[in-house]
């Protein structure tokens, strides 16, 4: 049984999208340190809060319950009405001396939340860089166009305290975040091909109990994937792993499920947001063998390079054949799936036709869902694993940590003003 915390927020403080988006921040933070969270709003206008927040948690991809009602399965994450006085957990954010000098490559659909969380907070953020391909894509994004540059080299080289990589690929991201790492900056990235590709280079960067790279992102959007099974396996034996780790492959089995064609469907995951600049990455299972990678080796501690995992895709898959999967009452989802077999760690990617009581089977649209089996039981995680806001989050928190170690654990980072 997981941790309990209790957060309570006065709703005279919940008044503006910043503070609700701030709130989300502190709560998901518990959340992914395994935390079960009973949010609790009081004043007067705490009906109004909750709606806010419930729609804030929705966006985002995190579920929750209300309290009292017992038929959303929601267990993680409750919200409920107080009548007690105010008596307010602050929204909280560590308070910094200075802004952190952040440089931002890729303005996608990630990195506009990305950069919307952190223009919300200047005091906080000093968003000094943003690297994109096109400035002329970015005349409406609201972006100072000042800050605009399409030259990675050049923003690399400017002074900052964190590097957040979400141009995605392998390179030219990987010289970029090395170079970023070898000049003294953190980095927070959501980039699973590179991580999972070239684990051997990032991995001293990556280790606690300070890294100066973090990546939750890569799996899951705003599941917390890596955490629960690198928290799990620290505690338990993980003998298995099952996952819907691609949401487009699940949002598209979805639009197959209804009749939609193969292609109507990509266009529509691309135009959500979901699917990646070269949708049959994620059509072909190359996507969740690279999220598979990363989370055999929280797992295992070792992992297959995602090139050589078994990897079927469902570029084959024909409405007919999902419709047909559905009359006999099972679900065809994209199962990723790892397990430790006598020291040996088998990985596969493959479409399969599961039963509809099947955990995996009740991810919908861009849903994520993983099982993990430990010797001691069997821990569920459900929640969007694809798009701006999920992804966002998870991004946005890892911002969250480093500026909270940088104002807690001030000596053991690079100093501030040493790499100017
Ligand atoms: N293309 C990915 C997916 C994005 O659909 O799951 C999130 O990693």
């Amino acid at each position: 049984m997981s941790a309990f915390d209790i957060l309570s927020f006065d709703s005279a403080l919940l008044n503006s999208p910043a503070a609700i988006a701030q709130a989300v921040r502190k709560v998901y933070r518990h959340l992914r340190c395994g935390r079960r969270v009973t949010v609790r709003v009081c004043g007067a206008r705490r009906e109004q809060a909750v709606g806010w927040l419930g729609f804030a948690f929705e966006q985002a991809g995190i579920p929750f319950g209300l309290a009292g009602d017992s038929t959303s399965g929601a267990e993680s994450l409750q919200l409920a009405l107080s009548r007690d006085p105010p008596q307010s957990d602050s929204l909280g954010t560590p308070v910094s001396a200075a802004p952190l000098q952040i440089v931002l490559l890729g303005l996608g659909t990630v990195g506009l939340g990305v950069y919307r969380h952190l223009c919300a907070h200047p005091e906080l953020f000093d968003v000094r860089r943003i690297v994109v391909r096109d400035l002329a894509k970015h005349r409406d994004d609201g972006v100072p166009v000042e800050r605009l540059a399409t030259h990675l080299w050049v923003a690399i080289n400017e002074p900052a305290d964190l590097v957040i990589e979400l141009i995605g690929g392998i390179e030219p991201a990987g010289d970029i975040v090395h170079a970023a790492l070898l000049r003294g900056r953190t980095v927070v990235t959501a980039n699973k091909a590179l991580l999972a590709t070239r684990w051997d280079t990032f991995e001293r960067y990556a280790r606690a109990p300070q890294p100066r790279l973090r990546f939750s992102a890569a799996v899951g959007g705003s599941l917390p994937v890596l955490e629960t099974v690198a928290r799990l396996a620290a505690e338990q034996t993980i003998e298995r792993v099952r996952a819907v780790i691609n949401g487009t492959c699940n949002f598209v089995l979805d639009e197959l499920a209804q009749g939609t064609t193969l292609a109507a469907a990509v266009a529509h995951a691309q135009r959500s947001g979901f699917a990646e600049a070269d949708p049959s990455v994620d059509l072909s299972g190359a996507d969740a063998a690279q999220k598979l990678s990363l989370i055999a080796r929280a797992a295992f501690g070792s992992a297959p390079d995602p090139r050589h995992i078994s990897c079927t895709g469902i570029e084959q898959l024909t409405p007919e054949t999902v419709r047909a999967a559905r009359g006999r009452g099972q679900r065809i989802r994209l199962v990723a799936t790892c397990a430790n077999v006598r020291g040996l760690i088998r990985a596969q990617v493959r479409p399969e036709a599961l039963p509809a009581s099947d955990y995996l089977a009740g991810a919908h649209r861009e849903e994520n869902r993983v099982e993990i089996a430990t010797t001691e039981g069997t821990r569920r995680l459900a929640g969007k694993g694809a798009g701006r806001w999920p992804t966002s989050l998870a991004v946005i928190a890892d911002v969250d940590d480093v500026l909270e170690a940088l104002v807690h654990h001030a000596p053991a980072l690079p100093a501030r003003s040493a790499h100017r």
